[in-house]
């Protein structure tokens, strides 16, 4: 049966996102014969409007290797709890009766939504609601359960090594201290893995509280040791033990999303304290996010697209594709959001950094 298919990126940016919508327009096309409408900026683009642009096979030629997303996406918009302005002043209200009708008013069968937990949670009231959704997870943070891995992960892990390998020939150099804050909200994956690959000698993640004083004591052994330099990986959500995060907008900026960032200033000026070093921060921010997708990840992508496809036809909704071993299949997207999936500190890959004598701030 014919149908028509609409699609949104919403959360954060992060390389796959056109790969996956490629795979939905390319499948849904070539194999099914459906329209497919690229809803934009996310969930506002349902908000007002609604505002959005048929996707045909030349619509998607060429974006497979494009980092970002071609429709735009917004980490405000949740219809649930909407930005307004009341009497002049902002408030958050649930506008999701709006979303509905313009749901309908589009003359869509189904919404595919691509995102993170945020996105997923959106999708899974909106289908409880009697909207259609099958969910793609998005994320470089890789903090989604219900897959063993969310495309962008991958890019993103490969982007911090690269930089770490870099930050290594300057740091020995100069004998300094390079302190390096990398993303991941509340979970210490892109801090841990690229840590490891990247050769780290301390990593400090939010699942572990760390101890200022071990760290500087396991670089000052490090120096006696004649390593003169370090590299020290800070997650932006890593706090110290007894402390707290470290946010960079006041709470009533931050309009249900807290931004992190300022870790790595607060740990650089600790060491700095206790060490007779000279500290250097590097935030590597949206780098990050941006940019092309790796080829692991252009694979992932074009799958999860290709299997939302193949949900849609099976009229599996309020699903989920997700990665488990090697097989892309369907998950509930219940069994994904709610919790996140977060480092175990007792886990295999915390007991490897470990062993390889990387101090994880304990
Ligand atoms: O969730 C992805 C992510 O890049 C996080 O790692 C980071 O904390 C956040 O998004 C930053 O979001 P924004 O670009 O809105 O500041």
């Amino acid at each position: 049966m014919s149908k028509v298919v609409a699609i949104l990126t919403g959360g954060g940016d992060c390389p796959g996102l056109n790969a996956v919508i490629r795979g939905v327009v390319r499948s849904a096309v070539l194999q099914k014969g459906w329209r497919i409408l690229g809803i934009e900026d996310g969930f506002d683009g349902l908000v007002d409007g609604p505002r959005y642009r048929e996707l045909d096979l030349a619509s998607v030629r060429g974006i497979l290797p494009r980092g970002g997303t071609i429709l735009g996406t917004s980490n405000r918009g949740n219809p649930f709890q909407y930005p307004r302005e009341i009497d002049g002043k902002m408030a958050l209200v649930d506008v999701s009766d709006e979303v509905l009708r313009n749901f309908r008013q589009m003359g869509a069968d189904v919404l595919i939504a691509v995102g993170g937990d945020g996105t997923l949670k959106i999708a899974r009231r909106l289908n409880d609601l009697g909207l259609p959704v099958v969910g793609v997870p998005k994320t470089i943070d890789n903090d989604l359960r219900g897959t063993d891995v969310t495309f962008g992960y991958n890019t993103a892990v490969g982007i911090v090594t690269e930089a770490l390998d870099r930050l290594h020939s300057t740091a020995e150099s100069h004998s300094r201290v390079m302190v390096v804050e990398v993303m991941g909200r509340d979970a210490g994956w892109i801090a841990l893995e690229s840590g490891i690959a990247g050769s780290a000698d301390v990593i400090l993640i939010p699942e572990i509280p760390f101890d200022i004083e071990k760290v500087c004591l396991a670089i000052r052994r490090r120096n006696e040791s004649g390593s003169r330099f370090s590299i020290v990986v800070v997650a932006e959500g890593a706090f110290p033990a007894g402390g707290g995060k470290v946010t960079q907008l006041r709470a009533e900026q931050n309009l249900g999303v807290e931004r992190l960032g300022g870790i790595g200033h607060f740990v650089a000026s600790e060491i700095g304290a206790c060490l007779p070093m000279e500290t250097r921060v590097v935030v590597l921010g949206h780098v990050q996010r941006g940019g092309t997708p790796s080829p692991f990840d252009r694979i992932l992508s074009s799958r999860f697209g290709v299997k939302a496809v193949e949900l849609i036809d099976r009229e599996q909704y309020g699903m989920m594709v997700a990665l488990k071993g090697r097989s892309v299949v369907a998950v509930d997207i219940a069994s994904a959001v709610g919790s996140l999936n977060l480092v175990d500190p007792e886990g295999d890959l915390l007991k490897t950094a470990e062993a390889l004598g990387i101090m994880m701030g304990r």
